[in-house]
């Protein structure tokens, strides 16, 4: 077996996901591990396409069925063809994203049933679960501010306010109900104050290795 992590990331709107990835990402390669990246929904060209369709506006309802169903479909490819390929080489993943997001916004957000998303979950997955979650979390109105000021929103980035209460506070359920997996960082300071944590957490996740 590989001692190579799989490490996701996770958050609302506007917690600076990727900002604070590419630090993390930059701490694992000064520790000489190699390391992937990849994101959800997305990762390989066919889930990328998926991604355009679930979150692009189209004029077609999607059904919150057909929502949850496409990010899994998405999650398979980058599963199979991504994820456990680079695991199995010994290369660590850091994933934007991964079936949390599916827990917190097709269950917590649209009210989907979780048995379901777990069914999905344990389907697509099988035995893949990431050993590290950390969920970047800052008030919604905090979150929502920076994605308004960064423009061009995706289907999703239009929900309202209610909505994004209800997917933080289904990541923050999850997290508490897996304390061992979850790390919570408080997003909600500046990039220097948010980077120093994740530079403290870093150092924690590579020296436990
Ligand atoms: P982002 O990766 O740029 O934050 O955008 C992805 C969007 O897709 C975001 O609004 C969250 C949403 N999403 C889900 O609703 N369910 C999922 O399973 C995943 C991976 C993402």
């Amino acid at each position: 077996m590989s001692n190579a992590k799989f490490i996701t990331i996770e958050g609302i709107e506007g917690v600076g996901k990727s900002t604070h990835m590419d630090r993390l990402v930059r701490h694992i390669k000064a520790h000489g591990h190699s390391v992937l990246t990849t994101r959800e929904p997305g990762g390989t060209p066919t889930a990328e396409y998926i991604r355009d369709v679930v979150l692009g506006h189209n004029d077609e309802n999607i059904p919150d069925i057909a929502e949850l169903l496409l990010m899994f479909a998405a999650r398979s490819l980058n599963v199979e063809n991504i994820i456990r390929p680079a695991l199995l080489a010994g290369t660590w993943v850091v994933c934007d994203r991964f079936a949390d997001a599916s827990r917190a916004y097709q269950g917590g957000g649209r009210g989907i049933p979780m048995q379901h998303i777990n069914t999905l979950a344990d389907w697509v997955l099988g035995d893949l679960r990431p050993d590290i979650t950390i969920l970047l979390d800052a008030p919604v109105d905090v979150g929502m501010s920076r994605t308004t000021r960064r423009g061009n929103p995706d289907r999703l980035d239009v929900e309202r306010a209610e909505f994004y209460t209800r997917v933080r506070d289904c990541y923050l359920d999850l997290a508490k109900a897996e304390p061992e997996r979850f790390v919570i960082v408080d997003a909600s300071g500046t990039l220097d104050e948010v980077g120093a944590l994740i530079d403290a957490l870093a150092t924690e996740i590579l020296e436990n290795k």
